[in-house]
């Protein structure tokens, strides 16, 4: 996730905007840059790779000591990690310098209009628009800060911008809209960052932004208003957390924080994805439209979380497309001499981008002539580099080792990529898809109130901490949901636990209940198949030989009540996209049970984040 600093005062700007940077380093990014205004003029420094280059440059071509600063560390998401596309970028005249966190949805249209104007850009991002936009407006007379206003009212998607302009050299000026943002309130000098980590070592006292909220600082003074002008309600805050603490902002596990982000990492990969009629556009799709009508059979390849994420893709792709669709760990894939051609779509899905298993798997793929389509959270990363075609899930950087939001946008990706078939072959009615979209997009308000109401889960494992072992069940697309369930639970907590598929409970896994084991089980929502009975007649056999049941169900299904030892209820999302919210209180229950038993959570023993080795 990109971080973000800003400083006005008596200090050095660059030093209190470098030592800004590390300290947001942790939140992971790919470049970083700083912009200092002194003397009339942006003195402007940007580096691809770590800080360190950044730090190398600055000692061989020093910025001024003077001014005021901005700086920022970049994850990309529209163009390559590289020093270009870099923050800060400067307008045309190189009067406004300006940095972003975010993504702007409608930045294509506000390129054309720039086109037309005559100003050409020279980075592939977003960001390089709005740039322009508040330069043409200083440069029409508005202040930065009317300017700012001005420019945000013009912008759709998710955004933090600061800026910069060599006319007000006491002033740095920034906007919120879906992307964090804090205020540093500080005697004499004031701050602004991503997160409070950035600055606590100068103050303690801070301002957290609003929506849609612009704020002005100078050394002395801090103004909130409006998007439209009008003065905001401020909320000050004191800062108690030390520093390790804020960097988790205030959790006690990134992947705990992770979890909590989800809403916005599911908000933020959805954003952009349809156009002004409602048609799905996937821009990073490089494979053209005649080809895709052309594909006979999908593979999905990936490894742990991500495999799963591709189960729940077969559901969905499959019924949405009708296109027979396997899904097969990256790991086994090129060693059974598959079957593959011209006409197959290869899709990985890869958090990381690095996972040699998947790598190894798509150039096996390539070399076979399939078209490879890579579902990836790190742009730039060597999977997307070498795919015909990618579909971004912006979740963000995560630290945690074992998968959360890094999943959780994976569905949301697969899903996307079943619709856009679907539209592409005529499988699907324009105002089915669109349906199903309207669904997606209420999908992060349903997690923010699951979330909200996660003491029963909490409680649980605190109950559940001295169990040796914990089976999950689940049927279609709670299948993978129940596998995932059992592998956090590995991953985290050490203990035994295996995901069923509940059909199969009486081939084989119903010998291992015995009195007290606990069993969770996926419902899937009452609907008009006999899925759901099917497996509510799981439980009670599971029950009446003792298993403790504890059953995920959405919220008005009662016929669960009698057969629930313990009942955590699911917003109601149909059956397809059910994974989206099944899948959070089981990361919940074990990172949580994990915390009981005093293990690294973010850092579970003999497991890498990313694994660079067959
Ligand atoms: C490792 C991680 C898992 C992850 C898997 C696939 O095993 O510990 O959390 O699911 O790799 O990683 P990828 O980056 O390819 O999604």
């Amino acid at each position: 996730m990109c971080g973000i600093v800003g400083y006005v005062g008596p200090r050095a700007a660059v030093d209190v905007v470098m030592d800004g940077l590390r300290r947001l380093e942790y939140r992971g990014y790919d470049s970083a840059g700083v912009a200092i205004v002194a003397q009339g003029q942006v003195a402007l420094a940007k580096k691809a790779g770590k800080i360190a280059n950044l730090d190398k440059a600055l000692a061989e071509q020093p910025l001024p000591t003077d001014g005021l600063g901005i700086g920022h560390t970049r994850w990309a998401t529209h163009g390559a990690p590289n020093d270009v596309n870099a923050h800060p970028h400067l307008s045309a005249d190189g009067r406004v310098a300006l940095v972003h966190n975010g993504i702007i949805e409608n930045f294509v249209q506000l390129r054309s209009e720039l086109a037309a104007d005559g100003i050409t850009m020279t980075s592939e991002t977003d960001t390089e628009v709005v740039a322009h936009l508040l330069g043409q407006a200083v440069a029409a007379g508005s202040g930065l800060g009317d300017a700012m206003r001005a420019v945000c009212l013009r912008l759709a998607g998710a955004f933090t911008l600061v800026a910069v302009d060599t006319d007000a050299p006491d002033l740095v000026v920034a906007a919120r809209r879906n992307s964090p943002l804090v205020v540093g309130v500080g005697e004499g000098e004031n701050f602004l960052a991503s997160d409070v980590a950035a600055f606590l070592q100068h103050t303690r006292e801070a301002i957290e932004l609003g929506q849609d909220q612009v704020v002005e600082i100078r050394s002395d003074s801090v103004l909130v208003t409006t998007f439209d002008g009008k003065p905001a309600q401020v909320r000050p805050y004191h800062v108690d957390w030390d520093l390790s603490a804020a960097e988790k902002d205030g959790y006690d596990w990134f992947m705990r924080k992770e979890i909590y982000e989800q809403p916005k990492a599911v908000f933020d990969t959805l954003l952009g994805r349809r156009d002004s009629r409602g048609a799905l556009i996937l821009d990073e799709i490089r494979i053209s439209e005649a080809e895709l009508r052309l594909v006979d059979k999908i593979i999905v390849i990936a490894c742990g979380t991500s495999f799963y994420a591709g189960l729940v893709a077969k559901y969905a792709i499959e019924h949405w497309t009708r296109i027979p669709c396997e899904v097969e760990l990256a790991s086994e894939f090129r060693y059974r001499d598959p079957i593959v051609g011209p006409t197959t779509l290869v899709v990985t899905i890869s958090q990381s981008g690095e996972t040699a298993d998947t790598l190894m798997a798509i150039r096996h793929a390539r070399e076979q002539r399939a078209k490879v389509l890579a579902i990836c959270n790190t742009n730039g990363s060597t999977i997307p580099r070498e795919s015909d075609a990618v579909i971004y899930t912006h979740a963000g950087p995560e630290v945690g080792v074992a998968s959360t939001k890094g999943f959780l946008t994976q569905l949301v990706a697969c899903y996307l990529l079943g619709l856009y078939l679907a539209q592409v072959r005529g499988s699907k009615f324009g105002d089915e898809i669109t349906a199903i979209m309207e669904e997606l997009e209420h999908i992060p308000a349903a997690l923010e109130l699951l979330l909200d109401d996660m003491q029963p889960v909490l409680d649980l494992a605190a109950e559940f901490a001295a169990e040796p072992s914990v089976l999950f069940l689940g049927r279609h697309v709670g299948y993978p949901v129940a596998l995932e369930g059992a592998l956090k639970l590995k991953e985290l907590a050490y203990i035994h636990a295996e995901g069923f598929a509940a059909g199969e409970l009486k081939h084989g896994p119903i010998a291992l209940i015995e009195n007290g084991l606990p069993v969770f089980v996926v419902v899937p929502p009452q609907g008009r198949d006999m899925l759901h009975d099917k497996v509510v007649s799981n439980i009670q056999e599971i029950r009446a030989r003792g298993a403790r049941t504890v059953v995920l169900a959405e919220e008005d299904d009662h016929e669960v009540d009698a057969v629930a030892d313990v009942l955590i209820r699911l917003p109601k999302v149909s059956t397809l996209l059910q994974p989206l919210v099944a899948t959070v209180p089981l990361q919940i229950f074990a990172c949580e049970l994990a915390t009981r038993k005093g293990h690294d959570v973010d850092q579970p023993r003999n497991l890498a984040k990313s694994v660079t080795v067959e």
